[in-house]
């Protein structure tokens, strides 16, 4: 089955790491996954003062995830937590109330760092805030890559071979689990 997947790079820095990884996720997903980023760098700050008038930004914002059948986040650990910009992204999309973007749209987490656990600390912040969002997240594989100089080359290659099937296989599992929940989980 085809499926359309919005993915959230948690870094807002230009030389991200965690964009690279993103790209490179891009060209090894299944042909059945079709990838487009989820952009949220121009959102205000949250406030639910904007709930009963949400922004242009912010409404095409909630239009872009309502068109996607999976979301999938690509982020950094920045102070064993994610950055606050995704949080901020993940407040944005929750609201306003009734209208939560995540629920019953599958999930899967991944990151990339330059330190040895690879972002598995915020990976469970976010897995804890998905679960309150409604999101049947993808609990296998998990997926902590620890990011050295050339790991990705500048055309999105993964240079590993070890680290490319890895990821692959990941992609493939995300497709295998997306078709799963929303078989069994029809979107309203
Ligand atoms: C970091 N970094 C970091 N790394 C980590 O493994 N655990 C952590 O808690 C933190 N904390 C942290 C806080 C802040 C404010 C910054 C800027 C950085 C290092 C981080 O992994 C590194 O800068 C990566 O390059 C971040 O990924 P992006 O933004 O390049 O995708």
């Amino acid at each position: 089955t085809q499926h359309k997947v919005g993915y959230f790079v948690g870094s807002l820095a230009k030389e991200s790491i965690n964009r690279k990884l993103a790209q490179a996720l891009v060209k090894l997903a299944p042909p059945q996954l079709e990838m487009t980023e989820i952009s949220f760098a121009d959102l205000p700050l949250y406030t639910y003062d904007y709930d009963s008038d949400f922004p242009p930004v912010a409404t095409a914002y909630k239009d872009a995830l309502a068109v996607v059948d999976a979301v999938l986040f690509v982020t950094p650990e920045y102070n064993r937590s994610i950055p606050g910009g995704l949080k901020n992204a993940i407040d944005w999309a929750s609201r306003p109330y009734g209208k939560n973007s995540f629920t019953r749209k599958p999930s899967a987490v991944i990151g990339t760092s330059p330190g040895a656990i690879g972002t598995a600390v915020a990976q469970q912040h976010l897995r804890s805030i998905l679960s309150f969002c409604n999101s049947p997240q993808m609990n296998a594989p998990e997926a902590y890559i620890q990011f050295k100089p050339d790991l990705i080359s500048d055309d999105s290659e993964v240079t590993v071979e070890s680290t490319r099937e890895f990821l692959r296989g990941f992609m493939h599992d995300f497709h295998v689990f997306i078709t799963r929940v929303r078989s069994v989980l029809p979107q309203e």
